[in-house]
């Protein structure tokens, strides 16, 4: 779903074609990322973050800790682990809507709510709402921003044209496939146009053919224009390595390793696990994930 900021009150202007966004920047080659100089270039960046959760019976819950991570300015990156592990708990810190009970997150340089205007979120359960047709989906989080009519369907025009469903715009949710759904819910982020996406397990509820072309739709746009930074969580081990740049390992609540995919892009998803650096950073991870 996308999570729109609560009405902003100094908003980008609109526009009908979709503008590389001033704050992104082209993703950093493999040779650059260690380079980059701390914050001033980072759009996420977790300090020494702990989550403890407070259940009721006043159980302490401690759920992350120690939470170091620095995450450049279009870098996409994926994080795996465990069911239960915190990963929809890091990018609710990202999000805003869990508080770090100890340390700090920087979302674009500011206190994560301040950034939330700038944030696409995508799930794994669409959201969609029934009572609206394809088209006035992807539209809703223009509404909520008070852009006009007339540039709104402009920029839907455009994003339902890049997910392949300009033919499926009047179509109501119950009316498309599960995929179909899912790349509504992707023009309706990308309409957005945010600097940041947080995508908690987007393609887990689809069947693998669906999964595969959904992702290689994804990579495509993302490709497209100057990189938007992506925080991408699954806990399949395979779509991590072949989507992002790094991959980031959590378990026991603390980052267990790091790893940076050197794949050259654009990936051929559909053969990508002949690759023997895919190959190699499989092995790595999957030796510690089970
Ligand atoms: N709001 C909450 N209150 C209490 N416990 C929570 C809350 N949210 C998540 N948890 C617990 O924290 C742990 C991590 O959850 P989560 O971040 O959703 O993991 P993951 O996304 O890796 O499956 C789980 O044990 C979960 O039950
Ligand atoms: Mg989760």
């Amino acid at each position: 779903m996308v999570m729109t900021a609560p009405q902003p009150t100094t908003q980008r202007l609109p526009h009908s074609t979709p503008q590389i966004s001033p704050q992104s920047v082209p993703q950093a080659s493999q040779s650059e990322i260690g380079q980059l100089e701390p914050e001033r270039d980072d759009a996420i960046a977790f300090e020494d973050v702990a989550v403890t959760y407070s259940t009721p019976g006043d159980d302490q819950r401690p759920v992350l800790s120690g939470i170091d991570l620095t995450i450049p300015r279009g870098q996409f990156i994926a994080l795996v682990g465990r069911s239960g592990c915190g990963k929809t708990t890091l990018l609710n810190l990202v999000a805003g809507l869990v508080e770090p009970s100890e340390g700090a997150v920087t979302v674009l340089g500011q206190e994560p709510r301040a950034a939330r205007r700038h944030l696409g979120f995508m799930l794994a359960r669409d959201a969609l709402m029934p009572w609206r047709d394809a088209r006035r989906n992807v539209e809703y989080g223009l509404e909520l921003r008070g852009i006009a009519k007339a540039e709104r369907r402009a920029i839907a025009d455009h994003w339902l044209e890049a997910v392949q469903l300009t033919h499926a715009q009047h179509l109501w949710p119950w009316q498309l496939s599960q995929g179909m759904r899912q790349r509504v819910a992707l023009a309706r982020t990308w309409a957005l146009d945010p600097n940041v996406l947080l995508m908690d397990e987007p393609y887990a509820s689809v069947d693998v053919n669906t999964r595969l072309a959904l992702q290689t739709r994804f990579l495509d746009l993302w490709q497209s224009e100057e990189h938007r930074t992506v925080m991408f969580v699954t806990h399949d081990l395979s779509e991590a390595i072949a989507l992002a740049d790094r991959v980031v390992l959590l378990g026991g609540g603390r980052i267990l390793d790091d790893v940076t995919v050197q794949i050259e892009r654009p990936r051929d998803l559909g053969a990508i696990n002949a690759n023997p650096h895919y190959q190699q950073v499989y092995e790595r991870l999957r030796g510690q994930l089970f």
